[in-house]
């Protein structure tokens, strides 16, 4: 991407693009691997069209708003969030539909880094338009479409998201689930998980909580996300509710230690059974979990617990952002950890224990969800 600030804009500027950014946020859980993109076409100070991408392979968010705004677009302004496209793909290229409608100025967000969509900016400028952009830094670019910017084949991009209690703990002791959070909040995870294309959890909070790790909330997801249950020995039941349906959309990740009449139960109901390799301690090695989800084609994936796992995950450094959801509760001190440091020894002898949160900030401004806090936080690169 290559510009750590966007280019200076003004105020005004500012505000429409920043609309841009929030209405392409409706293309949440149906347009990926395509990016969130929104459009505003303004004339004066009057918005005059507005449009985004709703739909994978559906139409672009400046056609969208170009048909909104019908005859004023001529001499008019376009924000976008994304840089316009100049490839013609399965829809056509945006930056001819935007020189053949006429318009003056062109502000876009973040730069489009594909070989062949990218460049759509000297294009209109070769056409007389004038363009400003990118008006989004690297990071505010990244926080809008992770999945899209992520370059990397050995994993996919990583989201932890918890659950906790202001004294930092996910349930009220061992081997219980306490559910924490309000409706509000329970709504915002599953919109959440519609953009994801798996969801993950550790071997304890299945046998625990026994989730079904699917989507019910406002968002119909374009492909549902796959629902995967680590379990490196064989230990949860073939009837665990992830893996229903017998449609091959539950997968259990485990390593060469759990039995094969395991593996056939788990089968038998449908479910794929995965297996990585493991650690000397007999327990799922995370970077070759992740490398093999990637090889199955996962690009993003949220794992949504425990706080082992997490903490494992953490450590790593294989984690790209942070959503924690902070209930106003104390637990008291026999909760389960969120955080939970490791033993000495699975550490590493060298290796500090806990989680190393220097570099972790929050990425946008914390929200209340009836009485819950949502935080989401990332990695400073
Ligand atoms: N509030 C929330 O958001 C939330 C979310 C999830 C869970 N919970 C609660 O948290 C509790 C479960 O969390 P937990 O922290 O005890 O367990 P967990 O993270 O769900 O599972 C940990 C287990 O996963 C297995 N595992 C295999 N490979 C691993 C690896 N590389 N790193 C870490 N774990 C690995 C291990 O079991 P083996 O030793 O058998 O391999 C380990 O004991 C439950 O009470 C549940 O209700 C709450």
């Amino acid at each position: 991407m290559g510009r750590a600030t966007g280019v200076p804009l003004s105020a005004r500027d500012r505000s429409f693009l920043d609309r841009a950014v929030a209405i392409g946020r409706k293309g949440w859980g149906r347009v990926h691997p395509n990016p969130l993109v929104g459009c505003v076409i303004v004339r004066g100070d009057e918005v005059v069209g507005e449009g985004w991408h709703a739909e994978f392979g559906g139409p672009h968010a400046e056609v969208v708003a170009l048909r909104r705004a019908g005859k004023r677009v001529r001499g008019a302004e376009v924000f976008v969030s994304l840089e316009p496209c100049r490839h013609v793909g399965k829809t056509p290229a945006c930056s001819g539909a935007l020189i053949r409608a006429g318009v003056l100025r062109v502000v876009y967000g973040a730069r489009d880094p594909g070989e062949k969509s990218g460049g759509g900016s000297e294009e209109l400028e070769a056409a007389g338009i004038a363009v400003l952009g990118p008006g989004l830094s690297d990071r505010e670019a990244r926080w809008e479409n992770p999945f899209f910017f992520h370059e990397r084949e050995d994993r996919p991009w990583v989201a932890l998201k918890l659950a906790m209690s202001l004294d930092g703990f996910l349930s009220d002791r061992a081997g219980v689930r306490t559910p924490l959070t309000g409706e509000e909040a329970t709504t915002e995870v599953h919109h959440l998980r519609a953009g994801f294309e798996g969801i993950l959890v550790g071997t304890r909070t299945a046998l625990v909580d026994d989730p079904r790790l699917t989507v019910r909330g406002p968002v119909e997801p374009r492909m549902r996300p796959r629902r995967i249950l680590l379990d490196a020995r064989g230990r949860i039941g073939s009837d665990a509710r992830a893996l229903s349906w017998g449609n091959g959309e539950g997968w259990v990740v485990t390593t060469a230690a759990s039995p094969a009449v395991w593996r056939e139960g788990i089968q038998e109901r449908g479910g794929r059974v995965i297996e990585v390799p493991a650690r000397p301690d007999g327990r799922v090695d995370v970077d070759g979990m992740l490398l093999r989800l990637r090889e199955e084609g996962l690009a993003s994936i949220l794992c949504e617990g425990g706080g082992e796992l997490g903490v494992e995950l953490l450590r790593r450094g294989v984690v790209d952002r942070l959503y924690l959801v902070i209930a106003p509760r104390l637990l008291g001190g026999n909760g389960v950890p969120a955080f939970p440091v490791p033993a000495a020894g699975a550490a590493g002898k060298e290796a500090p224990r806990g989680v190393p949160w220097d570099r972790w900030r929050p990425g946008e401004a914390p929200r209340l969800l009836g009485s819950d806090l949502w935080v989401a936080l990332e990695p400073e690169a």
